[in-house]
């Protein structure tokens, strides 16, 4: 796709539900008793991985036409998912895969867990050791701790886990794996990493305790289906927010967006830069949600690092375009993670940044951007990265010239109408 430089951003835009919540609501649904009722369901490629892989246990899904964004899952209860004749393919979703493992690990049955090129790159030793660590008997097919993983159920015991990483996957995966344990399973992180596991294990009827950055949850819960209603993704929404900040005279609404706290670190880090926000008509169900303000701003660099960090790891790309078009230096320190997403996307954001004549030196676990100074369009290589795809075609539009995005189509991942949606704001 071909974008070039936007005169003026308006209007008022409503983004799809959240990814990581809809993968959650799925699968406690599925491991609920009764019905769950998903309102305002993300239609994204990922989320659609996570419905086929319990289709292929045994749990009935009811999906509604799309504009409704009605998802019912028909729970089978802790112990009701049967053994699938295939494996299980989970596409490109780091957080399916990661997730189902830990739900699969204490299963009475054997599972086989695989996806697309880019999951078969991404690290799974750091599931595997906390897995196996509580009794999981769970192996890499080609002995390079990635995935295919074979998966043979077993009784698990609860541990307490001191996770070296602040990934908020490999502590769902372990507080997962920790229902089927046969006592309590506790989770301390460095930085707390995004609580969505959390919420929704204690909004499903769990027992789940939380005592600084240590998560605690009890086996054997009876988990009742529920109505949830998945407020809109502030990573998706993080698109429009840089745009209005980069685009002259813009003044852009953002409805029903989900402002948790452990999520909400690039709201912070743009009022920092000095860009104008607002958080309005703020509201709690199950998750907080807001709607959110947002004009063009003149923009100065920062220093982004330490327990921010995974609070905004998603939001790292458009993070570093927003960058470019700030006055000054910006420091992006600790995210090396960058380096084990859908792609290299430190590897990715430099490439992109520098071929858009942008002053960007890479560190091992970040980069330094030096910007304010004019961007050029260009041809930029999305590495079929969903998060790419929509930086770069944000960056787009401040850029003198044209710029082209290859593999566009890698927005389904997490957001279909995302192209549509963002040209509904432009006026040109
Ligand atoms: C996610 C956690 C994050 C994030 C991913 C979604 C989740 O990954 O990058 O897009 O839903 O738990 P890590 O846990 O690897 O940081």
């Amino acid at each position: 796709m071909i974008f070039k430089k936007a005169n003026r951003l308006s209007g008022e835009i409503t983004v799809p539900g959240d990814k990581s919540i809809t993968h959650r609501a799925v699968m406690l649904g599925a491991l609920a008793t009764g019905k769950t009722e998903i309102h305002n369901f993300l239609y994204g490629a990922d989320c659609l991985s996570t419905i086929d892989c319990f289709e292929k246990l045994g749990v009935q899904v009811e999906s509604s036409s799309e504009p409704e964004g009605i998802v019912t899952i028909h729970g089978v209860g802790l112990h009701g998912l049967q053994a699938p004749s295939a494996s299980l393919d989970v596409g490109n979703s780091g957080t399916t895969i990661r997730l189902m493992s830990g739900i699969l690990a204490g299963q009475e049955f054997d599972s086989m867990l695989t996806g697309d090129g880019s999951i078969q790159r991404r690290p799974m030793l750091r599931i595997i050791e906390p897995l196996s660590m509580m009794g999981a008997d769970i192996s890499s097919t080609l002995d390079n701790n990635c995935a295919p993983l074979q998966i043979k159920g077993k009784l698990l015991n609860g541990i307490h886990y001191i996770s070296p990483y602040n990934s908020a996957q490999v502590k769902s995966a372990v507080l997962f794996a920790g229902l089927y344990a046969d006592s309590r399973t506790s989770v301390t992180e460095k930085n707390v990493s995004r609580n969505h596991s959390e919420l929704m294990i204690d909004y499903f009827g769990g027992e789940i305790y939380m005592e600084d950055t240590t998560i605690t949850v009890c086996p054997e819960p009876t988990l009742i289906g529920q109505r949830v209603v998945v407020p809109g993704d502030l990573s998706s929404a993080a698109y429009f927010i840089a745009a209005a900040l980069i685009v002259p005279n813009s003044e852009i609404l953002i409805k029903n967006v989900g402002i948790n706290p452990t999520r909400d670190g690039m709201l912070r880090v743009v009022k920092e830069m000095g860009g104008h926000i607002e958080i309005l008509n703020e509201q709690f169900d199950g998750e907080p949600f807001a709607d959110i303000l947002v004009k063009s701003s003149a923009l100065h660099g920062v220093t982004i690092e330490g327990a921010i960090v995974p609070t905004l790891i998603d939001e790292l790309p458009i993070i570093s375009v927003l960058a470019a078009y700030a006055d000054g230096q910006t420091v992006i320190r600790d995210a090396a993670e960058l380096r084990v997403k859908e792609s290299d996307r430190l590897e990715a954001i430099v490439d992109n940044l520098s071929s858009m004549e942008v002053d960007i030196t890479p560190t091992p676990d970040g980069m330094i951007i030096n910007g304010g100074k004019p961007v050029k369009g260009t041809v930029i290589g999305s590495r079929l990265d969903h998060r790419i795809a929509m930086s770069f075609a944000i960056a787009a539009l401040g850029a003198e010239g044209n710029t082209e995005i290859i593999g566009s189509e890698c927005v389904k991942i997490s957001y279909p109408g995302f192209y549509q949606d963002l040209e509904s704001l432009i006026q040109n």
